[in-house]
Parts: structure tokens; sequence; C-alpha cells
């Protein structure tokens, strides 16, 4: 069921909207939320067994690990033994943001949303109905809410309430908070290493990062920690989606002219060819921020089309695009 939280509401339909998912979630039941980078799908994070839902409704694996979302530093300090120097200032910097911070996880608290590791991974959203929930749910005490991204596993994530409906039906309750702003997941940094590692980049750009860590990202090793957002095929369509540079994409669409080949096109700098009966094109944004921002509902879209084919542009390689770049590589990895 969807619950109205968009800002287009009045800001007491809004409250009682929020009001409702609190409850809902501090009796130990889901609830979608949105972020400012994708809708969750969110359950108490201090009650194991709330959090067995999510794993159950999204079909992942129980030792691949979920985001806590936090109101604030204070109630992040709940779920982690020890608030490392380096977390503190990505905090201090990028929260409420699109961050999640790996840190000791305390003992006896989060096991279940940490798939069992002794690290947690936690986020503080900026969106502001996100913000309210948790609030709303702190005061019920609840210290925070683990939610993955509101799909099914390996799919692709949603960035409206009603993706969250396509995936997982109308029994769930759903806030819609209006699209969400970023569009991609949080950059992940591990602070548990003694140096930050970047386990998975986002919006936040790796200088942006550095900046105010202090220091240079390193990337994971083997020894990393399981992220399912780091698993090769990860975002897939049912399409097979393919990923070309621009020169090698437009060769390929000028061999097809004349044909009916059904298939579905997603480019910044290729034109359309006129004379392919079956092609749906899309345009690619210049700007990687709102190529971001339309990403998963663009393939969502051109998903729902029914081709067996999606063939992409290859994104800039400008470091603003590392997000965007990674998520298509997921897609065609698939
Ligand atoms: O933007 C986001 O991060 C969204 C919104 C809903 O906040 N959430 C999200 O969650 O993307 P999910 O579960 O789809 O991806 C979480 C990622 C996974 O790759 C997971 O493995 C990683 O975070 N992660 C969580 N805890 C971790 C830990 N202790 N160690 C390593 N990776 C962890
Ligand atoms: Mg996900």
């Amino acid at each position: 069921m969807l619950l109205d939280a968009r800002d287009s509401q009045d800001a007491s339909a809004v409250a009682r909207a929020v009001g409702e998912a609190a409850r809902t979630l501090a009796a130990g039941e889901l609830v979608g939320l949105p972020t400012e980078t994708v809708y969750g799908l969110g359950a108490r994070a201090d009650d194991d067994a709330a959090v067995a839902k999510i794993f159950a409704a999204k079909g992942r694996p129980a030792d691949h690990p979920l985001i806590v979302h936090v109101p604030d530093v204070g109630a992040a300090q709940v779920f982690a033994a020890d608030w490392p120097a380096l977390a503190q200032r990505l905090a201090a910097r990028f929260w409420p943001g699109p961050l999640t911070l790996i840190v000791p996880r305390a003992p006896g608290v989060g096991g279940a949303a940490a798939g069992g590791q002794d690290s947690i991974g936690l986020r503080c959203p900026a969106h502001p109905v996100a913000q309210a929930l948790l609030r709303e749910v702190k005061a019920l005490g609840v210290p925070g809410v683990a939610a993955p991204s509101a799909n099914r596993f390996g799919r692709i994530s949603p960035t409206r309430a009603a993706h969250v409906v396509e995936e997982f039906g109308d029994a769930l309750l759903v806030l819609d908070g209006g699209d969400c702003e970023v569009g991609i997941e949080s950059s992940i940094v591990d602070c548990t290493r003694g140096h930050p590692v970047l386990l998975r980049p986002g919006m936040l750009s790796r200088a942006q990062l550095e900046a105010a860590a202090g220091e240079p990202l390193a990337d994971p090793d083997a020894a990393a920690p399981r992220a399912s957002g780091t698993l090769e095929a990860h975002y897939a369509p049912r399409a097979k989606l393919r990923l070309m540079a621009g020169p090698m994409l437009n060769t390929a669409l000028q061999m097809l002219e004349g044909s009916t080949l059904k298939l579905a096109v997603y480019s910044r700098t290729v034109p359309a060819p006129k004379a392919v009966r079956g092609l749906r094109h899309r345009r690619m944004p210049d700007q990687a921020a709102q190529a971001a921002h339309e990403l998963f509902s663009a393939l969502r879209e051109l998903d729902a089309e029914d081709v067996p084919l999606i063939w992409v542009e290859e994104p800039p390689a400008d470091p603003a695009w590392d997000g965007v770049r990674d998520r298509l590589q997921r897609a065609a990895a698939a």
C-alpha cells in the first residue's frame, strides 16, 4: 500500500504517513522507504526476526550484510564497537548524505543486519522523509533501520515508490517520498582497515572523499568483506545489456539500418538510426548527476519494452561518471 509523503502533500498528511510507517517498523514489520539514493526495504535493525523478513522478501542470501540507517552520529554509535577517527571525519563532512561507513560492530546488536559479520554498514540519509521516519522510530525505541535497496536480489534498484510496488506487490507498506534525487546507491567506505577502502563508488567523487579522509582511498582487495552491490553480476535487467564505446555502437547501429531487429539503445553521443524498425532509443543525459538520477528508471523502462537486447553507450572516462559506469558494468556482466 502506498502512503503519500511527497512534498506536494500538506505537512500533517506527511506526518500521519510517517507515523504509520514508524509504528509498522517498531512492530517488527517491513516498510518501503525513500532515501535520496534509492528506495530501501526497511526493518528495525535491533530485531533479528524483523531483519530476517528482509532477506526472505528479497531472496537475498542471509550472509550478505545490509546497511543500517540512523538519524545521526550518536545513533550510529549504538551499533559501533569503535568509531574510528576516519569515520568521524567522513561523517562530519558527508552526513546526512549518500555515504555508508563500515565500522566495527558492537557485540550483541545488529547481528542479522550485518549478515553475521563483526563489522556493520551505517548511513545517515538526507531525504527529509527518511530523516523524519528515523527520528520517529527512535522515539519508539528503535535505534536504526536496516534497509537494503528495495529490489529483489540481483535486480534493478528502485528510485520511485511505484518501482517498489512492482518488486514486492501491494501488501507492503511503501512511503512515497517522490523520485530519488541521487538515483544510484551510496558510496561505501570501509573504515575498519586502518586506511579507507572504497567498496562501492557512488555520486560522491573519489577526490571529495579523499579530501575529507585526508588520505587516498584504496580499492578493495580479495580480503575485502563481501558486498552484494559489489558482485559482478548485479542490477540486471531482463534483457541482455551490452556496453559499447561510442564509435563501436555507431558502427553496429549502421549495420542494422533497414533491419527489423528488436532492441533498445541508451546513448549519449550516438544518434538513433532512422531505419531500424524495432528500435527503441532513449538519450542518456550529458551530465553525470542527471544520468545517475534517471539511470535505474531508464533501464526499467527500456526493459519493459520487452526487447531482448539493450545496447548502452559507455559513459565518459571522467571520474564524475565512476558510479554510473560501475552500475552499467555490473548490469552488463549479468
Ligand atoms: O544508497 C544505499 O546505500 C541504499 C539505500 C537504501 O540506503 N542501500 C543499499 O543497500 O544499497 P544494499 O543492501 O542494496 O547494499 C548494501 C551494500 C552491500 O553491497 C553490502 O554488502 C554492503 O553494503 N555492506 C553492508 N554492510 C557491510 C559490511 N559490514 N561489510 C561490507 N559491506 C557491507
Ligand atoms: Mg542493492
